[in-house]
């Protein structure tokens, strides 16, 4: 049976609008994000060739990798051009002015 564990991350405060940060969560590379004032957090690997996203471009709700330009749509985790490919997303809340995310345990 899996079971979602929330797991602290940074402070709250770390993180201001329109930022991109890394982080690891229970050794998972994550992708904070701060956007229209909610946060998301995503797989910080590009299924493409693994890069990671936190110097890409950040373009309304889409994160552009650094390495070749795929794109994906912070929300859903969805690849532009095949929305077949995605990465994984993650629930996050703020928790004692800490940003936690939920992990699934397996
Ligand atoms: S590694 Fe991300 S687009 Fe190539």
């Amino acid at each position: 049976m899996s079971q979602n564990h929330l797991v602290p991350s940074i402070k709250e405060t770390e993180l201001k609008e329109n930022q991109m940060k890394a982080v690891r969560v229970k050794g998972k590379p994550i992708l904070l994000i701060r956007k229209n004032n909610q946060i998301f957090a995503l797989q910080n690997r590009c299924p493409h060739m693994g890069c990671t996203f936190e110097t890409g471009i950040l373009r309304d709700y889409q994160v552009m990798c650094p390495c070749h330009g795929w794109k994906f749509d912070i929300r859903d985790g969805k690849y532009q051009e095949n929305p077949a490919t995605t990465i994984e997303t993650y629930n996050c809340i703020i928790q004692n002015g800490k940003i936690h995310v939920q992990i699934k345990n397996k």
